[in-house]
């Protein structure tokens, strides 16, 4: 794995993906070259996992790999921007077309770390799926090697399957987490701490991914039971969006349970 060393990588972009890449390359021999910060306010964040931090692209200096890990809106037009040639450009979305970063002098790739991340967490990448897929054979292999060096699950994924993947990921990650924070805001009105929850989060999670997902279903919606869940509903009444929600979903629940299937 010496040939990773020798990869010459950027990064643009500010964020929390682009922190955890800054990290973990930086762990494992490949410290980035530079990565562009347009807010000077998180310069700090960055120093300590590259040579250079840098403000525009016109100070890109000639790299083998640069990462775009920005909003994906901003993809497509920062691939432009760049004034580098022979350079195989990534972007790390789940939901844009490997061509989003597509222009004449350079490569084009995906690199799709199917993961959660923020700057204050740590997760292992080994253990991250990383789907990738590139323009031509020899970009591939180019990022076969590097994801390769970070985590030992490393997949080609077409635009069909990332997209469909990266959908159910923000039910999985994005949706649960805003039904946990939403839990957490309606015990503190009620000053019941979040923590009495923590076992049952865990023991979701586990059960979710243990265990086969139709039968581990529970609740008062796969029971049916009427009056538990029209006592919720009076108490969700100062809560009308959180009540909406708990709707939404126990209707989901009974109409797979009670109304689709005969058990
Ligand atoms: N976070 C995740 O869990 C995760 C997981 C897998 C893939 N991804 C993908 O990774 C990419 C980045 O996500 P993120 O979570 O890291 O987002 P983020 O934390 O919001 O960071 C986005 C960064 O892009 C910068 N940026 C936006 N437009 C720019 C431009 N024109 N020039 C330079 N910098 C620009 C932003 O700068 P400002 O702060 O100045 O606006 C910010 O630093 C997205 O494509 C996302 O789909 C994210």
């Amino acid at each position: 794995m010496e040939q990773a060393k020798k990869i010459k990588i950027s990064i643009i972009g500010g964020g929390n993906l682009a922190f955890q890449l800054a990290r973990v390359f930086t762990s494992n021999g490949m410290m980035p070259s530079q990565i562009l910060v347009r807010n000077k306010a998180f310069w700090d964040d960055f120093e300590p996992f590259c040579n250079e931090v840098i403000l525009k692209t016109q100070q890109l200096e000639a790299c083998d790999l640069l990462f775009l890990a920005v909003n994906d809106d901003a993809v497509s037009e920062l691939a432009k921007q760049v004034k580098l040639t022979n350079t195989l450009i990534v972007h790390t979305s789940g939901s844009l077309n490997a061509n989003a970063a597509a222009c004449p002098e350079n490569k084009y790739g995906v690199f799709y770390p199917l993961q959660t991340f923020s700057k204050v967490r740590f997760p292992d990448f080994n253990e991250i799926p990383i789907f990738i897929q590139a323009e031509d054979e020899k970009s591939f292999e180019l990022l076969k090697i590097v994801a390769g060096k970070i985590s030992k699950n490393v997949q080609l994924a077409n635009d069909p399957m990332r997209k469909t993947l990266h959908v159910a990921a923000v039910f999985v990650s994005n949706f649960s987490h805003a039904l946990f924070a939403m839990a957490d805001e309606y015990l503190k009105e009620q000053s019941v701490p979040f923590a009495h929850l923590h076992p049952l989060i865990k023991e979701t999670v586990n059960k979710a991914i243990e265990t086969d997902l139709y039968h581990g279903q529970t609740g008062p919606a796969r029971r049916n039971d009427i009056k538990t869940i029209e006592s919720h509903l009076k108490m969700l009444e100062q809560h009308p969006e959180k009540a909406e929600i708990y709707k939404m979903l126990t209707s989901y629940i009974y109409q797979k349970y009670h109304r689709d299937k005969h058990e």
